[in-house]
């Protein structure tokens, strides 16, 4: 995201550096037909597939799926933030960054005042830790969980004091001052009174990507309900976001490779406090796709760590099928499950950091617990068993990115359930997922344009974003279109892609792919550089749209029939809807006509 650096300033800086020099000067290139290319400095490999496209201003690894533009380049390869990658790129350039926000300046100062006073917050609960007349019973409370006071000041870990007004008799100097508090989720204003939302508790502060507090989490010292009380949802606070612990990990382990994720917060202090400092948590829900995001921006690899009970089990399906969109080739993520009765607090309490060091090594890889998992209770030596399981999986590997993964466990639903990968087509057409549909039966009657569409409306989807950013000025051939509304992740990027182009139709392959630097569409980005390039010209690009947008909606219009005619197989016709017989019996009268 561009922040607060002015877009117009990122497009001409992106115009003016080239992306070769760039990469040429920390990653020696070899010229290589139109393009250049070296061994990929993101991933282990013999024979170099990391190739920088000089009319294009991208790279592109076709080993391990990186990349992007020359900002993004930077900012993978010298671990540096979005403003240090520009601020770099500049100083090459000779420009230099312009101060002015594109955010409204009370917006980023009030911003500022609550981060301020959050930090604030934070201070003064640490500093009840020590000298609050109530506090030893707090410090008690801390040794004997077995925390060292190293640890909770690592952690900044407070107490916040019994009493209604501790914070607010500290902090709210004046009436603006306590609206802070109050929009910070630090007070609580009801009926003309106001008073401290956290009493007597011991104080977790949630920081962001910047160590700056954010939020907290406070827990009771004994066992009084609720046993954690969390900061609301604030302008600088969203709890479906934020890790625990992960600015902690991020500063102390400098290559992470791993981190895994914990159920609470005394299991990463814990964990951290035996030395294991890659450990994150949920703020108390369940681990999001943008919580995952945020972990494979920075490692490859994740590790669920989840309690040996039923709630344990749950949990990790739930995580299963979150992470299975963002398994791209040369990512992984690993299950581990707590004896029952234990955390990974006590856990490795009793066990130690080495021991538990070797079960977070050894975790079951997702490949492995993903068939035990959707095997559990099925006989899989039977016939019916194999069928049962390719109908549960096929399914759910249908989520997973294409690419070598999807394929590998395909393959292995195959080898486990003997049957064909065709037969399992079979199964996946008569039991389509939301987003994912069966591809059409039946031959197109016309031959496909070259390259060939491809089967799915989500690689035309992604197809289509390819040639928009690889051809911008084609973008005209669809901005008086209507695109099918379609249940499918690309489409959100297809059309800020068209948005976009609407807007500026000057913009370059490179500053379309640092328009969205670091969010998901930026993924699908990357993702599109991944394609097979024709070697088109924007008109040809413009042709080949047209192309796959009447492809689009003719997928549309078959899927819709074929779930229409399902729903006929499966029920009587008498029991079908009037809006549903009367859809069915416009598409079988378009198919007549051989529409
Ligand atoms: P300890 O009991 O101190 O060891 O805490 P824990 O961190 O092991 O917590 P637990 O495993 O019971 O819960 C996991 C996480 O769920 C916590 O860290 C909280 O984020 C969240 N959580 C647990 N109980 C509550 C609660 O009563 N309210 C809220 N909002 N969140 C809770
Ligand atoms: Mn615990």
């Amino acid at each position: 995201m561009a922040g607060l650096i002015p877009q117009h300033f990122i497009d001409e800086l992106l115009a003016r550096i080239d992306i070769v020099e760039v990469i040429d000067r920390r990653v020696p290139l070899r010229k290589t037909g139109q393009n250049y290319s070296a061994l990929c400095p993101f991933h282990d490999e013999k024979t170099p597939s990391f190739s920088v496209n000089p009319d294009k201003q991208f790279y592109y690894c076709f080993g391990c799926g990186a990349g992007g533009n020359a900002i993004g380049f930077l900012m993978e390869y010298e671990r540096q933030d979005f403003p240090q990658a520009v601020d770099t790129l500049a100083m090459v350039a000779g420009l230099e960054v312009p101060k002015e926000r594109t955010e409204k300046p009370e917006k980023v100062a009030r911003r500022k005042d609550l981060h301020g006073l959050m930090e604030q917050a934070a201070r003064f609960y640490q500093k009840q830790l020590k000298e609050h007349r109530d506090s030893q019973r707090a410090k008690d409370y801390l040794v004997k969980r077995g925390l060292s006071g190293e640890i909770a000041k690592a952690f900044q870990i407070g107490f916040a004091p019994p009493g209604w007004d501790n914070l607010m008799k500290a902090l709210a100097s004046d009436d603006g001052t306590r609206q802070l508090l109050i929009d910070a989720g630090m007070l609580i204003s009801s009926d003309d009174k106001c008073y401290d939302r956290f009493r007597d508790r011991i104080m977790f502060p949630i920081l962001d990507n910047r160590g700056q507090v954010v939020a907290f989490g406070g827990r009771v010292l004994g066992d009084d309900k609720p046993k954690y009380l969390n900061s609301p949802e604030t302008d600088i606070f969203h709890k479906g976001k934020e890790l625990y612990g992960l600015y902690q990990a991020r500063k102390t382990v400098r290559n992470l490779e791993r981190l895994v994720i914990v159920e609470g917060y005394m299991d990463v202090v814990a964990l951290a406090q035996h030395g294991i400092h890659y450990a994150v948590a949920t703020l108390g829900t369940a681990t999001s796709e943008d919580h995952l995001r945020k972990v494979f921006r920075y490692c490859p690899e994740v590790v669920f760590c989840f309690d040996g009970d039923e709630a344990g089990r749950k949990a990790a399906r739930r995580a299963m099928e979150t992470v299975l969109p963002l398994m791209e080739d040369g990512r992984q993520a690993r299950f581990l499950f707590m004896p029952e009765g234990e955390d990974p607090d006590t856990q490795v309490r009793t066990i130690g950091t080495t021991r538990f060091e070797n079960l977070i090594l050894n975790a079951t890889p997702l490949e492995t617990h993903f068939f035990d998992a959707l095997g559990a209770g099925l006989n899989i030596d039977s016939l019916e068993g194999k069928a049962r399981l390719s109908k549960l999986a096929a399914p759910l590997i249908q989520r997973l990115p294409a690419g070598v993964y999807r394929e590998l466990m395909l393959g292995d639903l195959a080898k486990r359930t003997g049957l064909t990968a065709t037969a399992l087509q079979n199964v996946l057409e008569h039991n389509p997922p939301a987003e994912a549909e069966p591809p059409p039966r039946q031959e197109p009657r016309q031959k496909p344009p070259t390259p060939s569409l491809p089967e799915s409306k989500r690689d035309t989807l992604l197809y289509m974003i390819s040639l928009l950013l690889l051809h911008p000025a084609s973008a005209n051939a669809l901005f008086d279109e209507a695109l099918p509304a379609l249940n499918n992740p690309y489409q959100k990027t297809l059309e800020s892609v068209l948005a976009l182009l609407r807007k500026r139709p000057e913009s370059s392959t490179a500053m379309l792919l640092g328009h969205w630097q670091g969010q998901p569409e930026g993924e699908v980005l990357t993702r599109a550089l991944s394609l097979e390039k024709p070697n088109y010209d924007a008109e040809k690009a413009a042709l080949a749209l047209k192309e796959c947008l009447s492809h689009l909606h003719k997928q549309q219009h078959q899927s819709e029939l074929r779930l229409t005619v399902d729903k006929l197989r499966n029920a009587n016709y008498a029991e079908l809807s009037e809006d549903d017989k009367q859809k069915l019996r416009e598409m079988l009268q378009r198919k007549a006509h051989g529409d």
